[in-house]
């Protein structure tokens, strides 16, 4: 690691404590304190996840760093504070309550800062840099790993307040991908420690979509998935709050679809099964997916399952399938 590097990782962990601090207790955080607490979450969690507020003030963080000795070019580059048109370093994060966001062994790399009046982005993430990609991390990894191999296996969420949420609840082997989608080498790194994983994103048409994307570079790399199934309108944080851990537990999750119970319901997107000709083609895409399940009792289990929802004959639906598994081999 980089001298330059060092240099940061050393400003992010005098920031989180300063955020933190400000918070927890100081009244130029109490507007961050306060969100928090409206949104349910506790001080014991706000410990936890180190959560804090950064004031909104044009140069408060630039001028705390350059007191400590920082050189602002280094954090200027890497995206911890901001260069104006006069050249005039400002802070980054202002008037937001900050997520650090910490690496595999507990360093935090970036922040996520939140509005809380309602401001646009709703959330700036620290810049992407050598020391903070996105693509490459888990929000909560280093917290949730000795739990995630304990119950061999892994919640997968899209936010920040789902992971906090959950953890809150005592559910505690859960992750996030920050909103972006799950990438390959994440697929992999989960491999390593995990069989199963349960996908959780929001219940939006962009949940949906980033779902079918992760359930599929899961499976690739050799994971079991299970996807739950959130309405509309709905993401796991809300569900929590609105019905706590246990309903979540129970309802959500314990109960979450097989890949194949949820490619259906993904599938209807598509088509209109008032529809003759649409049913139809909607029951052949089933089928073909169907055909690629190695377990014959799996495939006999959807298979009946097709049968009875769609009145196809078993018979029928079986020699599709054989059909499709003969082209395959
Ligand atoms: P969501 O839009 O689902 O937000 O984005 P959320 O986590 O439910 O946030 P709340 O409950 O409104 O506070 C999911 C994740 O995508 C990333 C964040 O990591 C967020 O947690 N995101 C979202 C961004 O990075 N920037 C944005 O502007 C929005
Ligand atoms: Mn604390
Ligand atoms: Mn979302
Ligand atoms: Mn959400
Ligand atoms: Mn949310």
């Amino acid at each position: 690691i980089s001298n330059d590097n060092q240099s940061v990782l050393s400003a992010y962990e005098w920031l989180t404590k300063l955020y933190h601090h400000l918070l927890r207790y100081a009244k130029d955080g109490k507007e961050g304190y306060q969100y928090f607490n409206d949104r349910g979450i506790s001080d014991e969690a706000i410990d936890i996840f180190q959560l804090g507020y950064a004031p909104n003030l044009k140069d408060f963080t630039a001028e705390f760093l350059n007191k400590k000795g920082f050189n602002q070019a280094i954090l200027v580059k890497a995206g911890l504070l901001s260069l104006q048109d006069d050249n005039s370093v400002t802070d980054r994060f202002r008037g937001r309550v900050i997520f650090p966001i910490r690496n595999n062994v507990g360093k935090t790399i970036g922040f996520g800062g939140r509005t809380i009046s309602g401001g646009e982005p709703k959330y700036l993430n620290s810049a992407e840099s050598e020391l903070f990609q996105k693509s490459k991390l888990l929000y909560n990894f280093d917290l949730a790993k000795k739990h995630i191999r304990k119950e061999n296996e892994v919640i997968l969420f899209e936010g920040y307040m789902d992971v906090i949420s959950a953890y809150q609840a005592d559910i505690k082997n859960v992750i996030a991908t920050l909103g972006t989608s799950l990438t390959e080498g994440q697929a992999k790194l989960l491999k390593r420690y995990v069989d199963t994983v349960i996908i959780c994103y929001d219940g939006d048409k962009a949940g949906l979509e980033a779902t079918y994307k992760a359930a599929n570079l899961l499976r690739k790399v050799g994971c079991q998935i299970k996807v739950a199934n959130l309405e509309d309108n709905m993401d796991p944080d809300n569900f929590i709050k609105m019905h706590g851990g246990e309903a979540f537990n129970n309802e959500i999750i314990q109960a979450s679809d097989t890949y194949i119970s949820f490619y259906m319901r993904y599938l209807m997107k598509d088509y209109n099964l008032s529809l003759e000709g649409d049913r139809i083609n909607y029951i052949e895409a089933i089928v073909k997916e169907l055909a690629m399940i190695e377990s014959s009792v799996e495939r006999e289990y959807y298979l009946q399952q097709l049968s009875k929802e769609y009145n196809i004959s078993i018979e029928t639906l079986a020699s599709e399938i054989e059909r499709h598994r003969q082209h395959k081999g």
